[in-house]
């Protein structure tokens, strides 16, 4: 059943019932879907359709992912002729897609990293952690080093222990207990500094933090220290320059693993292909996803710098192998999407794009400060946030009402956005659109934002 073409109101009534009677959806209400859907049937460029035959700028790219935009049929034959060459084998064994896919990203950061394959952000995540464990055992025979220090507000995945990693109240709450292995400290989030600083004033006060955190726990407990370069979760925070090159001399001052998650900032997302390439800083251990394939296919990748890759290696009587596998990692019609999805982002120039694009939006934005709502606005790229605040002295957050009033206004005018934030605020509107969105597009973003924020206004 194709409904691209000839939308039919009573196919999308069936669908619904259909959906509401079988499936559990993540994090919405299935209240609230009683009464409002969307049933997406297709999704061209930037913009995604309703089975109503609505339209709309996806300014999300999805979650965050789709980087090189819908409607890419050369995809279609490449997973085809993939799935018709070889569907799957398990990847103790070696398959042409995915090592060349490995190349490929080897290649993109340069060269000396081995990547191992998994299905989601979370799991690459996941895997980093127990890489960092597994080196750390090999390399410190006798020593505990477990521990991951990690940032308050940020999100780093959905897994007990990813859950745990991020630092999101609001989100952990449900779940608790954990394990205690994840250790937090602040982010480097100026608009709202922990400290209550300014930056250049500051001195960094969120990497001294991070130091005594560090000597505070032990340095010889402390695995890996994990950054999302350019935090998203937080409601998109930009960190100051000096920030990641200075997490980065902690982590070899310590002997402690560098693990970045650029499960939205890779690909091209914030202007350059990966997002700590602005900070010339050099990841031992780097989560991907995502962008990867452009979400075309589940497939992520958990990358370790070959230092890393030593300790793994070795005679098999010496057990020192990667200790854990996965069912579908290194799967070749994913790899073989993947692979193609790069190449389309290297073709097309995405990452120049991304920041040409990024530029133009954010001085788009800027002009939206008229409206006293909106406190701050910043990003990198193609991953901006527009922070909106009661009143810009206090940064008092605006309620969930005002910015869900926000999202359904520019819902009704055909935009998606999202919404984040952290300190459960959730009162940043993010626009992390399409490496591909046009200069057209990002007017339209604009001028939708420009008038669902006078409607705040005035309320
Ligand atoms: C920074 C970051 N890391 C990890 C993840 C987890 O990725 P996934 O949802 O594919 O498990 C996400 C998901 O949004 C993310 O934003």
């Amino acid at each position: 059943m194709s409904l691209a073409n000839a939308p039919d109101p009573e196919v999308r009534k069936s669908i619904v019932k259909q959906d509401l009677g079988n499936v559990l959806h993540p994090i919405v209400q299935h209240k609230v879907l009683e009464n409002r859907q969307m049933v997406v049937s297709h999704a061209q460029g930037s913009t995604v359709f309703d089975a109503d035959g609505t339209s709309y700028l996806d300014a999300m790219a999805g979650l965050w992912c789709v980087n090189i935009g819908y409607g890419r049929v050369e995809l279609a034959d490449v997973a085809a002729e993939q799935l018709r060459q070889l569907a799957y084998f398990p990847h103790t064994a070696m398959n042409a897609p995915a090592a060349a896919l490995a190349e490929k990203v080897n290649g993109l950061m340069g060269g000396g990293y081995h990547t191992y394959f998994v299905n989601s952000g979370s799991e690459a995540n996941e895997a980093g952690f127990k890489i960092a464990r597994q080196y750390m055992k090999h390399e410190y025979p006798g020593h505990y080093r477990y521990k991951t220090i990690t940032r308050y507000f940020a999100y780093h995945g959905t897994t007990l222990a990813t859950l745990d990693a991020g630092g999101m109240g609001e989100r952990k709450g449900k779940f608790e207990p954990y394990s205690g292995d994840f250790v937090h400290v602040a982010p480097p989030h100026c608009y709202r500094c922990p400290f209550g600083l300014s930056y250049p004033s500051c001195g960094l006060a969120c990497v001294k933090n991070m130091e005594t955190t560090i000597l505070g726990e032990g340095p010889d407990s402390v695995a890996e220290v994990l950054v999302e370069p350019i935090m998203s979760g937080i409601g998109v925070a930009v960190p100051p320059d000096e920030y990641l090159p200075e997490v980065e001399g902690l982590c070899r001052k310590y002997g402690i693993l560098l693990h970045v998650d650029e499960v939205i900032n890779g690909f091209g997302r914030t202007g350059k292909m990966f997002g700590h390439q602005h900070y010339g800083i050099s990841p031992d251990v780097m989560a991907i996803a995502k962008g990867i394939s452009s979400a075309y296919m589940p497939i992520a990748a958990t990358m370790v710098k070959n230092s890393v890759f030593q300790s793994f290696y070795g005679e098999a009587s010496e057990n020192r192998q990667v200790g854990q596998v996965n069912t579908y990692g290194g799967h070749p019609v994913a790899a073989a999407v993947a692979l193609r999805n790069i190449e389309i982002i290297e073709a097309e120039r995405l990452a120049d794009r991304s920041a040409e694009m990024g530029a133009y939006l954010l001085d788009g934005l800027r002009t939206l400060m008229r409206h006293e709502v909106v406190g701050d606005v910043r990003g990198k790229g193609l991953l901006l946030g527009v922070e909106l605040v009661k009143d810009r002295t206090s940064k008092e957050p605006v309620g969930p009402e005002q910015i869900a009033a926000t999202a359904d206004f520019c819902r009704d005018k055909g935009l998606l956005v999202g919404r984040a934030g952290g300190r459960g605020y959730g009162n940043t509107i993010t626009l992390s659109p399409p490496l591909v969105i046009t200069r057209a597009e990002c007017d339209q973003i604009v001028d939708t934002l420009d008038r669902a924020l006078a409607t705040l206004d005035l309320g």
